[in-house]
Protein backbone atom coordinates (compact mmCIF):
# COMPACT_ATOMS: atom_id res chain seq x y z
CA UNK A 1 0.00 0.00 0.00
CA UNK A 2 0.97 3.45 -0.58
CA UNK A 3 -0.05 6.37 2.18
CA UNK A 4 -0.10 9.95 0.39
CA UNK A 5 -1.06 11.96 3.54
CA UNK A 6 0.73 11.24 6.56
CA UNK A 7 2.73 13.85 9.25
CA UNK A 8 6.03 12.64 9.84
CA UNK A 9 8.39 15.32 8.92
CA UNK A 10 9.10 15.31 12.23
CA UNK A 11 9.26 18.72 14.14
CA UNK A 12 7.33 20.46 11.48
CA UNK A 13 3.78 20.42 12.78
CA UNK A 14 1.39 18.85 15.28
CA UNK A 15 2.65 15.19 13.74
CA UNK A 16 5.25 13.30 14.62
CA UNK A 17 7.67 15.58 17.68
CA UNK A 18 11.28 14.03 16.69
CA UNK A 19 13.01 11.65 14.89
CA UNK A 20 12.09 8.91 16.93
CA UNK A 21 8.15 9.23 16.20
CA UNK A 22 8.43 8.92 12.77
CA UNK A 23 10.47 6.06 12.91
CA UNK A 24 8.46 4.68 15.21
CA UNK A 25 5.33 5.17 12.93
CA UNK A 26 6.85 4.75 9.87
CA UNK A 27 7.84 1.01 11.50
CA UNK A 28 4.19 0.56 12.51
CA UNK A 29 2.86 1.40 9.14
CA UNK A 30 5.69 -1.28 7.56
CA UNK A 31 4.42 -4.17 9.53
CA UNK A 32 0.87 -3.27 8.22
CA UNK A 33 1.57 -4.05 4.62
CA UNK A 34 2.83 0.09 3.51
CA UNK A 35 5.74 0.43 0.93
CA UNK A 36 5.55 4.34 0.39
CA UNK A 37 4.50 7.44 2.43
CA UNK A 38 4.83 10.78 1.84
CA UNK A 39 5.13 13.40 3.95
CA UNK A 40 2.95 15.80 4.22
CA UNK A 41 3.15 18.15 7.10
CA UNK A 42 0.97 20.95 7.41
CA UNK A 43 1.97 24.12 5.20
CA UNK A 44 0.87 27.44 4.32
CA UNK A 45 -1.97 27.49 7.39
CA UNK A 46 -2.40 31.57 8.08
CA UNK A 47 -1.19 32.45 11.41
CA UNK A 48 -0.35 28.92 12.19
CA UNK A 49 1.99 26.87 10.21
CA UNK A 50 4.46 28.23 7.26
CA UNK A 51 6.54 25.87 6.44
CA UNK A 52 7.36 27.44 3.15
CA UNK A 53 9.49 24.35 1.46
CA UNK A 54 12.80 25.17 2.45
CA UNK A 55 16.55 22.50 2.75
CA UNK A 56 15.94 22.31 6.47
CA UNK A 57 12.40 20.36 5.47
CA UNK A 58 14.28 18.56 3.09
CA UNK A 59 16.92 17.65 5.48
CA UNK A 60 14.62 16.50 8.05
CA UNK A 61 12.91 13.96 5.29
CA UNK A 62 17.01 12.56 4.39
CA UNK A 63 18.01 12.22 8.26
CA UNK A 64 14.24 10.23 8.49
CA UNK A 65 15.48 7.97 5.36
CA UNK A 66 18.97 7.39 6.64
CA UNK A 67 17.51 6.24 10.01
CA UNK A 68 14.86 3.87 8.45
CA UNK A 69 17.70 2.18 6.62
CA UNK A 70 20.10 1.60 9.38
CA UNK A 71 17.21 0.25 10.54
CA UNK A 72 16.00 -1.84 7.55
CA UNK A 73 12.57 -0.41 7.37
CA UNK A 74 11.68 -0.85 3.90
CA UNK A 75 9.44 1.90 3.33
CA UNK A 76 10.14 4.67 0.31
CA UNK A 77 9.91 8.04 1.94
CA UNK A 78 8.60 10.60 -0.54
CA UNK A 79 8.23 14.60 0.10
CA UNK A 80 5.18 16.60 0.04
CA UNK A 81 3.00 18.76 1.84
CA UNK A 82 -0.93 19.54 3.01
CA UNK A 83 -1.30 22.42 1.74
CA UNK A 84 -3.96 25.12 2.72
CA UNK A 85 -5.29 26.66 -0.27
CA UNK A 86 -5.06 30.25 -0.24
CA UNK A 87 -5.63 32.78 -3.03
CA UNK A 88 -1.65 32.67 -3.69
CA UNK A 89 -1.27 28.69 -4.17
CA UNK A 90 -0.18 28.29 -7.29
CA UNK A 91 2.21 30.94 -7.34
CA UNK A 92 3.50 29.51 -4.28
CA UNK A 93 4.02 26.13 -6.25
CA UNK A 94 5.31 28.26 -9.33
CA UNK A 95 7.74 29.62 -6.99
CA UNK A 96 8.57 26.51 -5.32
CA UNK A 97 7.66 27.58 -1.99
CA UNK A 98 5.22 25.13 -2.09
CA UNK A 99 5.54 21.03 -3.41
CA UNK A 100 3.24 18.43 -4.61
CA UNK A 101 3.53 14.85 -3.78
CA UNK A 102 6.82 14.02 -5.23
CA UNK A 103 6.91 16.62 -7.55
CA UNK A 104 3.80 15.34 -9.45
CA UNK A 105 1.00 17.60 -11.04
CA UNK A 106 -0.51 16.37 -7.83
CA UNK A 107 -0.72 18.81 -4.87
CA UNK A 108 -2.50 17.55 -2.16
CA UNK A 109 -4.86 20.43 -0.66
CA UNK A 110 -7.17 20.91 2.81
CA UNK A 111 -9.27 23.77 3.28
CA UNK A 112 -11.24 25.32 6.20
CA UNK A 113 -13.19 22.88 7.57
CA UNK A 114 -16.37 25.50 7.19
CA UNK A 115 -15.12 26.92 4.13
CA UNK A 116 -17.87 27.84 1.13
CA UNK A 117 -18.49 25.12 -1.74
CA UNK A 118 -17.61 28.45 -3.98
CA UNK A 119 -14.76 29.46 -2.00
CA UNK A 120 -13.14 25.69 -2.29
CA UNK A 121 -14.42 25.30 -6.30
CA UNK A 122 -12.53 28.84 -7.33
CA UNK A 123 -9.77 27.89 -5.59
CA UNK A 124 -9.40 24.10 -7.27
CA UNK A 125 -10.12 25.74 -11.08
CA UNK A 126 -7.27 27.74 -10.09
CA UNK A 127 -5.07 25.05 -10.00
CA UNK A 128 -6.51 22.96 -12.48
CA UNK A 129 -5.87 26.11 -15.17
CA UNK A 130 -2.49 25.72 -14.40
CA UNK A 131 -2.39 21.93 -15.33
CA UNK A 132 -2.27 20.69 -11.50
CA UNK A 133 -4.80 18.12 -10.54
CA UNK A 134 -5.40 18.77 -6.75
CA UNK A 135 -6.07 15.98 -4.82
CA UNK A 136 -8.81 17.24 -1.82
CA UNK A 137 -7.46 16.11 1.54
CA UNK A 138 -10.61 14.15 3.74
CA UNK A 139 -13.09 15.98 2.02
CA UNK A 140 -15.73 13.86 4.35
CA UNK A 141 -14.50 16.62 6.69
CA UNK A 142 -15.76 19.62 5.22
CA UNK A 143 -19.20 21.10 6.06
CA UNK A 144 -20.15 21.94 2.59
CA UNK A 145 -19.76 18.53 1.18
CA UNK A 146 -21.00 16.32 4.07
CA UNK A 147 -24.35 18.62 3.74
CA UNK A 148 -24.41 18.60 -0.31
CA UNK A 149 -24.31 14.94 -1.56
CA UNK A 150 -23.59 16.88 -5.64
CA UNK A 151 -20.78 18.68 -4.02
CA UNK A 152 -18.12 15.58 -4.48
CA UNK A 153 -19.35 15.49 -7.92
CA UNK A 154 -18.40 19.37 -8.98
CA UNK A 155 -15.37 18.64 -7.70
CA UNK A 156 -14.85 15.31 -9.71
CA UNK A 157 -15.77 17.57 -12.55
CA UNK A 158 -13.42 20.20 -11.98
CA UNK A 159 -10.78 17.19 -12.48
CA UNK A 160 -9.78 17.20 -9.03
CA UNK A 161 -9.08 14.36 -7.11
CA UNK A 162 -10.43 13.10 -3.60
CA UNK A 163 -8.44 11.51 -0.50
CA UNK A 164 -10.71 10.05 2.29
CA UNK A 165 -9.24 9.50 6.04
CA UNK A 166 -9.35 6.19 6.77
CA UNK A 167 -10.18 7.21 10.68
CA UNK A 168 -13.29 8.50 9.23
CA UNK A 169 -14.33 5.47 7.63
CA UNK A 170 -14.74 4.77 11.71
CA UNK A 171 -16.49 7.98 12.92
CA UNK A 172 -13.48 9.24 14.46
CA UNK A 173 -14.18 12.81 13.01
CA UNK A 174 -18.13 12.33 13.28
CA UNK A 175 -21.06 10.92 12.06
CA UNK A 176 -20.92 13.67 9.74
CA UNK A 177 -17.36 12.79 8.30
CA UNK A 178 -18.61 8.99 8.63
CA UNK A 179 -21.34 8.83 6.31
CA UNK A 180 -20.13 11.18 3.73
CA UNK A 181 -16.75 8.99 3.40
CA UNK A 182 -18.89 5.86 3.59
CA UNK A 183 -21.06 7.98 0.49
CA UNK A 184 -18.12 8.43 -1.49
CA UNK A 185 -16.90 5.15 -1.52
CA UNK A 186 -20.63 3.72 -2.24
CA UNK A 187 -20.95 6.19 -5.26
CA UNK A 188 -16.91 4.96 -5.69
CA UNK A 189 -15.77 8.70 -5.93
CA UNK A 190 -13.12 8.44 -3.40
CA UNK A 191 -10.16 8.34 -5.38
CA UNK A 192 -7.77 7.64 -2.78
CA UNK A 193 -7.92 6.52 1.34
CA UNK A 194 -4.77 7.78 3.38
CA UNK A 195 -4.14 7.58 7.21
CA UNK A 196 -3.48 11.45 7.89
CA UNK A 197 -1.34 9.74 10.72
CA UNK A 198 -0.14 12.34 13.22
CA UNK A 199 1.20 9.54 15.88
CA UNK A 200 1.85 5.87 16.64
CA UNK A 201 -0.67 5.40 19.08
CA UNK A 202 -3.90 7.73 18.39
CA UNK A 203 -4.59 8.67 14.37
CA UNK A 204 -2.22 6.14 13.25
CA UNK A 205 -0.59 5.31 10.04
CA UNK A 206 -1.40 1.74 10.32
CA UNK A 207 -4.12 1.19 6.94
CA UNK A 208 -4.70 -2.74 7.13
CA UNK A 209 -7.84 -2.65 9.09
CA UNK A 210 -9.28 0.19 6.46
CA UNK A 211 -8.40 -1.61 3.72
CA UNK A 212 -10.01 -4.70 5.16
CA UNK A 213 -13.16 -2.80 5.67
CA UNK A 214 -13.43 -1.59 2.40
CA UNK A 215 -12.58 -5.31 1.17
CA UNK A 216 -15.53 -6.58 3.17
CA UNK A 217 -17.80 -3.25 2.45
CA UNK A 218 -17.30 -2.69 -0.68
CA UNK A 219 -14.78 -4.68 -2.84
CA UNK A 220 -11.68 -6.06 -2.92
CA UNK A 221 -10.92 -4.14 -6.49
CA UNK A 222 -11.68 -0.98 -5.31
CA UNK A 223 -9.69 -1.24 -1.59
CA UNK A 224 -6.60 -2.09 -4.54
CA UNK A 225 -7.30 1.21 -6.04
CA UNK A 226 -7.87 2.81 -3.37
CA UNK A 227 -5.25 1.73 -0.73
CA UNK A 228 -2.27 0.82 -4.12
CA UNK A 229 -2.69 1.45 -7.64
CA UNK A 230 -3.93 4.89 -7.37
CA UNK A 231 -1.53 6.62 -4.61
CA UNK A 232 1.16 4.98 -6.32
CA UNK A 233 0.40 6.11 -9.75
CA UNK A 234 -0.29 9.72 -8.16
CA UNK A 235 3.19 9.54 -6.51
CA UNK A 236 4.46 8.52 -10.16
CA UNK A 237 3.06 11.00 -11.64
CA UNK A 238 1.09 8.59 -13.75
CA UNK A 239 -2.93 9.17 -14.60
CA UNK A 240 -5.78 8.03 -12.59
CA UNK A 241 -8.18 5.98 -13.54
CA UNK A 242 -12.01 6.99 -12.29
CA UNK A 243 -15.02 5.46 -12.25
FE1 LIG B 1 -3.27 16.05 7.47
Amino acid sequence: MYDIHCHICFGADDGAENLETAVEMVALAAEHGTAGIAATPHCNVPGVYRNTWSPKLHNRIRTLRAALQEKGIGVTIYTGQEIFCTDDTTALLASGALITLNRSRYPLVEFHFYESADSVYRKLQTLTAEGYTPVVAHPERYAFLSEDPDAAMRIRRLGCLMQINKSSLYGRFGTAAYHASHRLLAHRLADVVASDAHSPYVRTPNLRNAHELVCEEYSYDYADLLFEENPRRILDNEDIFSD
